[in-house]
Order: C-alpha cells, then sequence, then structure tokens
C-alpha cells in the first residue's frame, strides 16, 4: 500500500496528513461516484474543507486560513485527490491560483476583502488566463481592459475557467496594451455578482466532472482601479509566477489520483482469482504494480522537492519553477500511467462504474493537459536547462 516511508514527515505534517485522509475518506470518497455522475459543484463538502482549513493551508491566520508551509499544503491535497480529484481541482485553484497570487502581488485591502473569504472556504477563487483561441500561447490573448477615470472597462471571452459557475472572486489576465505582446497584459480581481460578468458555457467534461468549468464573458465589465492586481503590463508575470505554485498542486493532486489507482488494484490484484491463483501473483499483473509503485514514489519525493523549493522561496525570493514543472510532468504521467495500468488489472470490471478505477482514469487526463500540458512543462524545463531563460 501506498505511505510515505521515504520520506520523514515532521509530527504536524503526520497531523495534517491524517486530518486530511479520515475527512477525505469519511467524507468525499463516498459521495465521489454521484458528484461525478450529477456534474453537481459539491458545495457542501467544501464548506467543510474551509472549516477544516483546507481552503488556505498557507494563508496566514490574519487573513482567515491556516497558517501552515508548502509541504502541509500538498500533502492534503493529495490525500484530498486520492478520494475525489474534483475536490482537490477546486482546492488546490482556491490555495494557489486565487489566494496565492493576492498575497504575493495584492495590496492590503485586497488580501482583506478578497482572500478571507476564499481561505476560509465560505467564497470560491478562480483564475482565468486561457481563452478560445488562446491556450498554451498563453501570451496571444484578446480579452481588453481599457481604462476609464478610475475604472477599467474589460471585454472578451475567457475559458476553461475551473469554478466559473460559482466563483465569487476571479483573478484574470486581460490586455491592457495590444502593442506590448506579454508585457501588455495586466490582472485584475473581478466580482461575479457585478454587472457586465456573465457566466458563459459550462464545459462537458471528460473527468473532474463536479469541480465546474465554464466560460465567462466580459460585457462592459467595469472593474474599479483599486482592484488591478499589481502594475499595468504586470500582468503575465504574475501569471506565470502564479502558476508555478499551481503546478505543485496538479503534481499532488496527480500523485494522489495515482496513489488511489494504485491501491485499488492491490487489493484487486490480492481477491481476484483467474486459472487457479490470485491473479497478483501472476507476472503480468505483479510487475505492472512493481512499476506503479515505483513510478508513485519517485514522483512523491519530486512534489515534496517542489514543496519545499516553494517554502525556500518565502525568504529567498527566488524561483522554483524547474522542481514545480519537473513535478508536475512526473508527476501527472505517474497518474496517468497507474490509472491506465489500475484499469487493465480491472479487467472489464476496471471499465465499469461499479468500481471506482474508471473515475480515476478519466480524472489522471487532465493533470496532463491543464496548468500548463505535459509539452509546456518540458518546454520550461528544456528552456530553464538550456540557459534560454
Ligand atoms: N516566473 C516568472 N516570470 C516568468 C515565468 C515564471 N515561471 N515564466 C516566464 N516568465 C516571464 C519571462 O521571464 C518573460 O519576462 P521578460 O521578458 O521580462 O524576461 C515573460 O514572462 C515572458 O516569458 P516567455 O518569453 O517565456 O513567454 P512565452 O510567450 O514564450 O510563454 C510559456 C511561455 C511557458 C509557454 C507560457 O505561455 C505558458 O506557461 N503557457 C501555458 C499556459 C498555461 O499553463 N495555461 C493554463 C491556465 S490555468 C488552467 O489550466 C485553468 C484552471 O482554472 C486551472
Amino acid at each position: 500500500m501506498s505511505d510515505t516511508a521515504l520520506f520523514p514527515l515532521s509530527d504536524e505534517h503526520k497531523m495534517i496528513l491524517d486530518a486530511a485522509r479520515d475527512f477525505s475518506q469519511a467524507e468525499i470518497a463516498p459521495i465521489a461516484a454521484e458528484f461525478d455522475e450529477s456534474g453537481e459543484f459539491p458545495s457542501k463538502t467544501i464548506r467543510k474543507m474551509g472549516e477544516m482549513g483546507f481552503m488556505g493551508i498557507e494563508v496566514p491566520e490574519e487573513y482567515g486560513g491556516a497558517g501552515m508551509d508548502t509541504l502541509a499544503y500538498v500533502l492534503a491535497l493529495e490525500e484530498i485527490s486520492k478520494a475525489d480529484a474534483s475536490h482537490g481541482t477546486i482546492m488546490s485553484v482556491n490555495n494557489s491560483l486565487f489566494c496565492h497570487g493576492i498575497l504575493k502581488f495584492g495590496t492590503e485591502a485586497q488580501k482583506k476583502i478578497y482572500v478571507s473569504g476564499v481561505a476560509s472556504g465560505k467564497k470560491i477563487g478562480a483564475y482565468s488566463l486561457t481563452e478560445p483561441m488562446s491556450g498554451s500561447d498563453a501570451a496571444t490573448m484578446r480579452s481588453r481592459a481599457v481604462r476609464d477615470g478610475d475604472h477599467y472597462i474589460l471585454n472578451g471571452r475567457k475559458s476553461w475557467v475551473t469554478g466559473g459557475p460559482v466563483a465569487d472572486y476571479v483573478v484574470v489576465y486581460v490586455v491592457t496594451d495590444p502593442d506590448k505582446g506579454a508585457k501588455g497584459i495586466t490582472a485584475f480581481i473581478v466580482d461575479a455578482d457585478q454587472p457586465g460578468y456573465v457566466r458563459g458555457k459550462k464545459e462537458p467534461k471528460l473527468g473532474i466532472r463536479a469541480s465546474a468549468t465554464s466560460e465567462i464573458v466580459f460585457e462592459d465589465y467595469r472593474c474599479p482601479i483599486e482592484n488591478r492586481l499589481g502594475e499595468e503590463g504586470e500582468g503575465f508575470k504574475i501569471a506565470m509566477t502564479v502558476l508555478d505554485v499551481g503546478r505543485i498542486g496538479i503534481a499532488s493532486q496527480a500523485l494522489g489520483i495515482a496513489e488511489a489507482s494504485y491501491d485499488a488494484a492491490i487489493d484487486y490484484a490480492r481477491e481476484r482469482d483467474a486459472f487457479g491463483k490470485k491473479i497478483g501473483q501472476f507476472q503480468g499483473v505483479s510487475f505492472k504494480l512493481a512499476d506503479m509503485k515505483t513510478r508513485i514514489e519517485a514522483a512523491r519525493l519530486l512534489v515534496y522537492n517542489a514543496a519545499m523549493a516553494k517554502e525556500r522561496s518565502k525568504t529567498t525570493n527566488e524561483r522554483f519553477t524547474l522542481a514545480a514543472s519537473s513535478a508536475k510532468l512526473f508527476a501527472s504521467e505517474t497518474a496517468m500511467f497507474c490509472a491506465h495500468a489500475s484499469v487493465q488489472i480491472h479487467g472489464g470490471m476496471g471499465y465499469s462504474k461499479e468500481y471506482p478505477v474508471e473515475r480515476y482514469f478519466r480524472d489522471a487526463k487532465i493533470t496532463e493537459i491543464y496548468e500548463g500540458t505535459s509539452e509546456i512543462q518540458r518546454l520550461v524545463i528544456s528552456r530553464l536547462e538550456l540557459g534560454l531563460r
């Protein structure tokens, strides 16, 4: 079974791991299939996760968070995702893409107004970079913000926004100067209750179906100047800095999915008989299990290493892009490898909704796509290694 034996944890970290495991196995695992089927947003469990401190783990207590470190964050996220990757996505976006960005780049007023509610799970935060014609090549976005006195007028269509249909606040990246490319992009905190914010088409997704994802459309949305995050033209760098953190979250989510797939495969290999033996006694099955376990433990080390690199950056302010992208790349491919192998070990039962592995298989795929595809992670890693960035 999966464990953290290769990585010694402090008593405090063991405590958060146990709390997240107990909570997610008792409250999330039993409802995961139902919410996957309906695609409904799991508001009740998300609120409870907020009460447990999981929606703002690293957010200082003065802003409504749990005030813990990055390792605590990834340990909890891994356990939540092991029970259900949809809950993992919602938790990751709230913590990394929303709260972290405002804590790092926001004003005191922005932290007080927008982080507190989201970190305590009472409000949902989102992050919106992608557009229908701008995904991996994020700097080619077209949505605009035009200054009008002490406001900006936002227009455009953003897509693939996790939490889009339910979010209270969104950090959105739009063009303020179309002649400047990446340096003409600016970040804003928008309030979904204000006129001009239109919740668009909900995406009919393969996996993580309970983490509502939609387009959002801005129709002359008036954003007060005090809601600009950072300076004009700093938006792309903010988006990339925040994604470095987001990618550590997705790596932990992927690790959780890989472990769930592996645990299910071990149980099935012990129980299922074929040709007069337990199927785990055939090398065709047992070697798959060995490969899964080895990749999971390697992914774990990369994820925890990235978490510690981010933790160190709180004092050194050094970038941890390489650690984050490597962890995301390897952990997401491990999730896909393990989910694929687990379905194969389960045979026909792996293809049935009566067992959870078909859900793990569908959920694993997104980790190789969102917050930067595996190809983008390879681009980021190789550019850094070649000294091109
Ligand atoms: N940290 C800080 N700054 C960074 C950075 C980082 N990690 N990465 C780039 N930058 C800076 C660069 O230094 C550069 O600044 P200077 O010109 O001052 O040096 C500037 O940003 C532009 O960088 P690049 O020239 O490298 O930009 P690029 O256009 O070549 O793009 C890219 C780089 C890595 C491909 C980037 O576009 C990228 O990451 N694409 C993928 C986007 C992505 O992950 N989207 C997912 C969105 S979120 C989501 O999935 C939905 C959800 O709700 C979860």
